[in-house]
């Protein structure tokens, strides 16, 4: 099966065909991400909460999406991949924008690229989508500014700022954007955009009037551990399985029961070279099966 296109996202929204999208920074989760099908990824800069064990987005660097593109891209054969400009990697000046975005392509094989924000960055879309990279614009709370937002809060609750976000969704458009992002946005404003754009919204945590969801892997999987948003479904509790099974991995060391002799290797009597037990040969072992 062939890689969805730009072309197939925007066929959704004028179908009206809900648009699924997950984060992922990996190639395990991408090759599960596969199997389902999803029309988009995004490698997100919560790669830096999620996985890198940081506090906020801020730290995330170009590098460090790059690197998790590419992963991502290696184990997945389907979604269109958007991959994150992370903070600082398009603020200072187009040139900077251009270079990260073509890196993100170029090194990682993402598809396209994300940015924060509205007004501001409207003439970096602008350049980024004349150079013909695709970009999708991301509108409300937008993590990058966190210290200057004063918190993780939703975002266009008064009537200037709603107008505002509605105005900068329109020019988001307007410069090329095939897509935003709108998140932490109450659910009648991000109504009113999606009715107000041809390019389809993606919410999180923005109600279900937007063309598509997305929402970060770990948060749905029950990999966060400290703490989920409550905008955030749980679909499984992961951490909860994979707790268990270190603990019982754990114990069996401890209690001397792992490895059995059909888990073991004996040399052969007759070439001296390792030879399996049980069921697992050589083969197997190699592997790493
Ligand atoms: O980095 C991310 O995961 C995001 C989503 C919250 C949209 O930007």
């Amino acid at each position: 099966m062939s890689r969805n296109t730009i072309r197939d996202i925007q066929r959704m929204k004028k179908s009206g065909t809900p648009i699924t999208m997950i984060t992922a920074y990996d190639y395990t989760a991408a090759r599960l991400i596969d199997e389902v099908g999803f029309p988009l990824i995004l490698v997100g800069d919560s790669i830096g909460q999620t996985t890198l064990g940081y506090e906020n987005t801020i730290p995330v660097t170009v590098d460090d999406i790059v690197s998790a593109t590419a992963a991502v891209i290696r184990g997945n054969r389907k979604s269109f991949v958007v991959a994150d400009m992370p903070f600082m990697s398009y603020q200072a000046s187009k040139e900077d924008a251009l270079r990260t975005a073509g890196r993100l392509l170029k090194e990682g094989g993402a598809q396209a690229v994300k940015l924060e924000g509205g007004a501001p960055v409207i003439e970096t879309v602008r350049a980024i989508t004349d150079a013909g990279i695709a970009c999708m614009g991301h509108l409300g709370l937008t993590p990058q500014s966190v210290n200057q937002l004063g918190g993780y809060r939703v975002q266009g609750r008064d009537e200037d700022d709603a107008r505002q976000m509605i105005q900068d969704a329109l020019a988001l458009q307007d410069a090329g954007a095939f897509s935003v992002v709108l998140e932490l946005v109450p659910t009648e404003l991000a109504a009113e955009i999606t009715e107000a754009l041809d390019i389809p919204t993606i919410g999180i945590g923005a109600g279900p009037e937007c063309d598509g969801q997305v929402q970060v892997f770990h948060d749905i999987m029950g990999l966060s551990l400290d703490f989920t948003p409550r905008h955030a479904r749980k679909y499984a509790q992961v951490g909860d399985v994979i707790i268990d099974a270190l603990g019982r991995y754990m114990d069996d060391v401890e209690k001397g029961e792992f490895p059995t002799e059909a888990e073991s290797v004996r040399p052969s009597p007759s070439n001296g070279r390792p030879q399996s037990k049980g069921n697992v040969t050589e083969l197997d072992v190699a592997s790493g099966n």
